[in-house]
């Protein structure tokens, strides 16, 4: 078991229009930094939205967190998870990546865009089991 193994879940909304070129290059990026920071996980967008789980050693984790917050391709920025975890979900990919369609989306039972919530804290609060459930159903269809 990796000691102080730390996982974030957090939604984010695009501050624009994401070209599938730029979110490749952005991936690229990120998956060369993970790699040699011991970080896995996987990125979703979804219709101008991300939800991205990062996992791996407490303080890279953190640390790596702080600059993804301050990163002006996205804002509106909510930790859904945050918490100490027994092994990691995402252990072959530093940064698995996925981009559903519409009509995929449409197909998970409770689905609405992260992008319409506002800023009601509430409903961020409840959008937690959404990012989860879009999590857990992507990663499926990636493995
Ligand atoms: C939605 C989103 C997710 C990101 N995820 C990661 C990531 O997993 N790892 C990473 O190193 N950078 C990620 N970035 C980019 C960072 O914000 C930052 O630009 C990058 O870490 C800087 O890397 P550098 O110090 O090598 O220039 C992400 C950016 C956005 C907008």
């Amino acid at each position: 078991m990796e000691q102080d193994l730390y996982q974030i879940v957090y939604g984010s909304v695009a501050t624009h229009l994401f070209e599938k070129e730029e979110l490749l290059t952005l991936l690229r990026h990120a998956r060369e930094n993970n790699k040699r920071l011991g970080i896995t996980g996987m990125l979703l967008h979804c219709e101008g939205s991300f939800i991205q789980v990062l996992e791996g050693p407490k303080d890279q984790v953190a640390t790596l967190f702080q600059v993804i917050k301050q990163d002006p391709r996205h804002h509106r920025i909510s930790v859904f998870v945050e918490e100490l975890v027994k092994s990691r979900a995402f252990s072959h990919w530093h940064m698995g990546f996925r981009s559903p369609s519409l009509e995929e989306l449409a197909k998970i039972e409770g689905y609405t865009p992260y992008l319409d919530l506002g800023d009601d804290p509430r409903a961020i609060q409840n959008y937690s089991a959404v990012a989860l459930k879009l999590i857990s159903a992507f990663k499926e269809i990636s493995d």
